[in-house]
């Protein structure tokens, strides 16, 4: 499995530091945007995203939460962000498709990602698997940080992958939420191929350790 820590937990006084300890020990390094739209929490726009991605030697990985995420596609590519990821629930409320929006990011030479919260049924995004290199299952509702994972999360989990299983599709699968030691072992066997951790890195005396910890459940 790869390890995306969430750079929302990290130390903002001190990114520059955080981002050195991610490029020597994470996969991909997880950027959470959010606009207090979408959801009610507002995070960090590009005055953050541009220097982390320029600093990132590994992958870097934008999770949208935003409404109209389109917008803003064109210049997280040109921030140089390897992963793009937009809500479903965006993309009906902006009555766009989510495969035109898939097909967008890949243009623009990103891996694409749709991301569906909790209460919606994995079903609903299966016609859009052919066009996501990656969907972001979030295992909490998207807006905070350090939220208790939903234990629902493994059903959803199996459904997705034997669907994309079943298809022989490439699509991968990131788990995003609550993500820690003690779940690590079981999203892997139901079939994670990407776990997105915040608090349980940067929270932990050895965020090293841990994202080995994590990799290695
Ligand atoms: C939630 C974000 C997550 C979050 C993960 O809206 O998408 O990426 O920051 O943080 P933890 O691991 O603390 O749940
Ligand atoms: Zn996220």
């Amino acid at each position: 499995m790869k390890i995306a820590p969430s750079l929302l937990a990290a130390d903002f006084l001190h990114l520059e530091k955080d981002v050195q300890m991610l490029n020597a020990n994470a996969d991909i390094i997880h950027l959470d945007i959010m606009d207090g739209s979408l959801v009610s929490n507002i995070s960090f726009g590009f005055s953050v995203a541009e220097p982390v991605c320029r600093m990132a030697t590994v992958p870097t990985d934008a999770h949208l939460m935003i409404i109209h995420p389109e917008r803003y596609f064109e210049r997280f590519a040109q921030c140089g962000t390897k992963m793009l990821s937009f809500h479903y629930e965006a993309a009906r409320l902006a009555h766009k498709c989510p495969r035109t929006l898939l097909r967008k990011i890949r243009k623009l030479g990103m891996k694409a990602g749709i991301a569906i919260n909790p209460d919606i049924p994995v079903q609903k995004i299966f016609k859009y698997l052919k066009y996501a290199d990656f969907v972001v299952l979030m295992s909490v509702f998207a807006g905070f940080g350090g939220q208790k994972f939903i234990y629902e999360t493994y059903d959803r989990l199996g459904d997705l992958k034997a669907e994309i299983q079943r298809r022989g599709l490439k699509c991968e699968i990131e788990v995003d939420g609550g993500v820690g030691p003690d779940n690590a072992a079981g999203l892997s066997k139901f079939g994670a191929d990407i776990l997105v951790a915040g608090s349980s890195v940067f929270r932990s005396e050895d965020p090293a350790a841990t994202i080995r910890q994590l990799r290695e459940a």
